[in-house]
């Protein structure tokens, strides 16, 4: 063997044995740069296959003591490919925040080996497929945000199974069939969005049985049927955005008992009848959008107990009679909205005398 053959014999089994000594975790991060078209620089330039850990200088990775992988924050990284299913076999996982990347073709079905993921956002990429039965078999998860990518086909149902989840961020997919009845058994969720999708049927009666839903958004979708809600305790309902459904039937009294709804919107949701007095009891309410429906009947001088309202639309719709001169109590409002219905008699004196209203439109 020449000196040169001898040299180069050396290094490559130098090179051997230095790959060999990467944590186990290192070696499936590597794995995962497979299934990318390209190289993120930052990646190229820290992900050294000559490391022994992945721990100290990997750009977006983060370690517990004992070197065990334990984050990993890609967030507009620029990465353009598929998410291996190798994942998973990060055990020691936490925090997989990969938003705002090109990821694309489907969620991988390992994830029923994430023993420990508490935190998942796949957010803000082109992922296709369905939604896999596997994501819902991650006993810790808290957090699962796959909004805005391509998603299709309906939420599993095993979704139930999720009991630690806080937040459950779907938006902006073209998600259809029915929201499950077992996402009554999601009985810690706090945020729930579902908006922009292509969802149908009616909204579950479970959703009841969330006493700390604070945030829920279905809007634009392709529901119908009754408007279930207030029937358990929704004493933490700041956020409900019903707008843009095909709902039958009118605003459900019930409501009236989410006595911390700061914001309610349901436009054109081809409501009809009356808006409940029961709003009165909404003294928290901030913003009431209710414009384009077929709500008649007059506006309920209840109105004037929502001390907090900022903006009141309930244009086009087929409400009648006067203004109720309650209205004036409202001494928040900067923007109120009634025309385009059958109102009658002149605006009340005491509406005119509200300082910081800015459009009043009648
Ligand atoms: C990766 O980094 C090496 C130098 O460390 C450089 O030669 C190479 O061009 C880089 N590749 C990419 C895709 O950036
Ligand atoms: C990931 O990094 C981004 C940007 O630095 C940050 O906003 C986000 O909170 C991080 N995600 C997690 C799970 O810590
Ligand atoms: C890593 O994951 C892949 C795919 O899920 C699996 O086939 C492989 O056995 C795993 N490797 C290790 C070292 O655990
Ligand atoms: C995860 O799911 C796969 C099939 O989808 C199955 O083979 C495997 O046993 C499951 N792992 C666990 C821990 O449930
Ligand atoms: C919940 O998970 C358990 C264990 O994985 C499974 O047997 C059960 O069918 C699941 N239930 C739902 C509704 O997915
Ligand atoms: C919800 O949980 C209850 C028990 O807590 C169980 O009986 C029921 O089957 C679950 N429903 C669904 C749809 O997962
Ligand atoms: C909610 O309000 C409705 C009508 O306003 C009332 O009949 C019902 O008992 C209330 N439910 C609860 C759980 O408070």
């Amino acid at each position: 063997m020449t000196m040169g053959w001898f040299l180069f014999f050396l290094s490559c089994m130098f090179y051997v044995v230095s790959v060999s000594s990467l944590t186990p975790d290192g070696v499936t991060l590597l794995s995962l740069l497979r299934h990318w078209k390209s190289l993120p620089p930052s990646i190229n330039a820290t992900w050294l296959p000559s490391d022994s850990t992945p721990c100290s200088s990997w750009a977006g990775v983060q370690c517990d003591h004992a070197h065990h992988v334990v984050s990993l924050n890609l967030t507009a990284f620029g990465i353009t490919g598929q998410l291996g299913p190798e994942i998973a076999n990060i055990t020691l996982l936490h925090y997989l925040d990969l938003t705002n990347n090109n990821l694309y073709g489907q969620i991988p079905n390992s994830f029923n080996n994430s023993h420990n993921l508490k935190f998942l956002s796949l957010s803000h990429n082109q992922l296709s497929g369905e939604i896999p039965h596997s994501l819902t078999q991650i006993p810790p998860l808290q957090l699962l945000d796959l909004s805005y990518n391509n998603l299709k086909g309906s939420i599993p149902s095993s979704i139930g199974n999720m009991t630690e989840l806080l937040q459950l961020y779907l938006q902006g997919n073209h998600l259809s069939g029915t929201i499950p009845e077992s996402i009554g058994n999601c009985s810690k969720l706090q945020e729930l969005f579902l908006y922009g999708n292509q969802l149908e049927g009616m909204l579950p009666h479970s959703l009841n049985n969330l006493n700390d839903l604070s945030y829920f958004d279905v809007a634009n979708n392709r529901l119908k049927g009754p408007i279930p809600l207030g029937h358990g305790t929704c004493k933490k309902l700041v956020f409900l955005d019903l707008s843009f459904n095909g709902f039958s039937g009118g605003l459900p009294s019930s409501l009236g008992n989410c006595s911390g709804l700061s914001e309610f919107a349901a436009v054109n949701c081809n409501l009809v009848g009356n808006v409940p007095p029961s709003f009165g009891l909404l003294t928290k309410l901030s913003v009431l959008h209710l414009s384009d429906n077929h709500l008649s009947g007059k506006i309920p001088t209840e109105f004037g107990n929502c001390k907090s309202l900022t903006t009141l639309h309930l244009y086009s719709n087929q409400l009648e009679g006067t203004i109720p001169s309650e209205l004036g109590k409202l001494n928040k409002l900067v923007d109120l909205e009634l025309f385009t219905n059958q109102l009658t008699g002149e605006i009340p004196l005491s509406i005119w005398k509200i300082k910081g209203l800015e459009y009043l439109v009648v």
